[in-house]
């Protein structure tokens, strides 16, 4: 147990040391991670009173059965201990067609410091809130119609995961994040074993193209290790995500230039000059930070391409993940937030009735977004570190690899995307290369959706989804019964 801990304070101090592709650091990781599940049999963890919902009580796990919103399929909420102290929320829907068949997904919101309720409740998940916040409706979309979907708070200290502990109160890199969300999984499918057959799919959304390829990497590498549980890791999914930032953060110059939605149609504009001129110092300076990962070079790096590229861009009245629509950051609790619903998800989950059902605390306060921990991430750096890296060893080994992208999200735009997939070292980049781009139809329709190119018999898809930002619109789309 003292190990345990100890571990995990060293391991807050390790941030870019990457973690994840030391195969040493990872075996200990693993036996450590093993043997909380066995260790935690022994822990019997203390903080909460009796609550008024059914509830499922391991030394790891306290788990509720709630009857919220989605009544006709098995749920359940709650937390893994997946230490002592630190204490991860999730949310679990089984599928509304074949659970015990369907495909699991894990979906991982962005931020960093975003709660999976966002998703949950605007996006993907089976109730959508409604009515400012007082209730929820039932989605049609939802991807629990094909799949089984876990929803986290993650990292450590987003939503309503928390540390008990001073010392460990939040993570701050993602090897560390993708860690703790690794023995997450191996809890979770020790306490539901019917759901380790099922194949997984990694999915990320914004920052969540980041935590995936670290969470699918640590899935990777604990199945050859001595994990617990060998994961049955079928996918990655990336929803306007941002991987390669060296790529990626250059682009929105094309984008806001070139785009469909170009915020200045004139390419040779003044904007797009300056423009331009910052992004070949952004980029110079994030090829530092790769080639040489310490905070100070990799901060600076976050600092000068946020302030030089993005924060002009967004200086624009429009909504930076739609720019087919407005923003009115005003009218809003918190400018970071397009979307108006976003209170309303505030509002919902911190109902002492919603509260109650979830099984969690009542004096537990939820917010969308913990900005505190975006901070420190973005001091360190860690968003401009190449996540894209730890992929191809997945492909070619047989981990398939989507990428979609709404054509009007600007933040995390389908130009950057498409080049760092065209650019990923697999064994399928030279097919990749010449692969010519195909209509996407919605099925059953005909009505184009957006254009696919793919190589490896489809193992690597791009997917461009026209007329969608990111977030709910895009998830409206079929997207699922097209890849799982
Ligand atoms: C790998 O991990 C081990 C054990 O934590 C550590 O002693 C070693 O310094 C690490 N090596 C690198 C290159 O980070
Ligand atoms: C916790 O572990 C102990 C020792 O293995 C066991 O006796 C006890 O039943 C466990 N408690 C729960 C709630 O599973
Ligand atoms: C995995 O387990 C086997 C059998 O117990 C053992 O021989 C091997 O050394 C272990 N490998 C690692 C990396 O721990
Ligand atoms: C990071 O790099 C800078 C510039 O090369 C150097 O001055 C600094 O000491 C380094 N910091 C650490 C923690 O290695
Ligand atoms: C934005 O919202 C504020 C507060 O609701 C309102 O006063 C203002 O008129 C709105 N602006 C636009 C352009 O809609
Ligand atoms: C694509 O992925 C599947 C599933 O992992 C694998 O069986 C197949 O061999 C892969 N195809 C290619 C062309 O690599």
């Amino acid at each position: 147990m003292v190990n345990f801990l100890l571990f995990l304070v060293i391991f807050g101090a390790l941030g870019h040391t990457n973690a994840s592709e030391n195969q040493t650091f990872w075996a200990g990781t693993l036996g450590r991670i093993n043997n909380w599940v066995d260790v935690g049999a022994q822990y019997v963890f203390s903080g909460y009173g009796s609550r008024s919902v059914d509830v499922i009580e391991t030394n790891f796990s306290r788990i509720a059965v709630p009857n919220l919103c989605e009544t006709d399929v098995k749920q359940y909420s709650g937390y893994f201990h997946i230490s002592e102290s630190k204490h991860m929320f999730f949310r679990f829907f089984e599928s509304r067609s074949s659970p015990s068949t369907d495909p699991l997904i894990l979906w991982l919101q962005g931020g960093p410091g975003d709660s999976g309720a966002v998703g949950l409740l605007l996006e993907n998940g089976p109730c959508s809130i409604a009515n400012g916040g007082k209730s929820t409706t039932r989605n049609p979309h939802s991807w629990t119609n094909h799949a089984n979907v876990l929803f986290v708070d993650q990292p450590i200290g987003v939503g309503f995961s928390y540390s008990s502990s001073e010392l460990e109160e939040l993570v701050h890199s993602n090897a560390q994040a993708a860690t703790d969300v690794y023995a997450f999984l191996q809890l979770f499918f020790a306490q539901f074993p019917e759901y380790a057959t099922l194949p997984l799919h990694v999915a990320g959304e914004s920052y969540g193209g980041i935590y995936a390829p670290h969470v699918a990497s640590a899935i990777w590498k604990g199945n050859r290790l001595n994990a617990t549980t060998k994961i049955r890791l079928e996918s990655v999914m990336l929803g306007n995500g941002i991987t390669d930032p060296l790529i990626q953060i250059p682009s929105i110059v094309d984008y806001v230039c070139t785009g469909p939605f170009a915020l200045y149609p004139d390419p040779e504009a003044a904007e797009c000059k300056a423009l331009r001129s910052s992004a070949s110092t952004c980029k110079m300076l994030i090829r530092a930070c790769n080639w040489y990962p310490n905070e100070s070079v990799c901060g600076r790096a976050s600092r000068y391409c946020r302030s030089r590229l993005f924060e002009p861009v967004m200086k624009s009245d429009l909504n930076w993940y739609d720019l087919r629509t407005p923003c009115n950051a005003t009218a809003l609790p918190r400018p970071e937030w397009c979307y108006e619903k976003t209170s309303w998800v505030e509002n919902y989950m911190n109902d002492p009735k919603v509260k109650r059902a979830l099984d969690v605390d009542a004096d537990r306060k939820y917010q969308n977004f913990n900005m505190e921990m975006n901070r420190d991430f973005n001091a360190r750096g860690e968003g401009v570190l190449n996540a894209a890296r730890l992929l191809p060893e997945l492909v070619d080994g047989g981990v398939r690899l989507l990428v979609y992208a709404g054509n009007a999200d600007m933040m995390a735009n389908f130009i950057g995307n498409q080049r760092w997939v065209e650019n990923l070292d697999t064994k399928f980049k030279a097919e990749f290369a010449i692969s010519e781009a195909r209509d996407w139809m919605l099925s059953g329709t005909n009505t184009v959706a957006g254009r696919v190119r793919s190589a490896g018999g489809g193992n690597l898809t791009f997917v461009e989804v026209y007329e969608a930002g990111s977030g709910t619109c895009l998830h409206t789309i079929n997207l699922l019964q097209f890849w799982i």
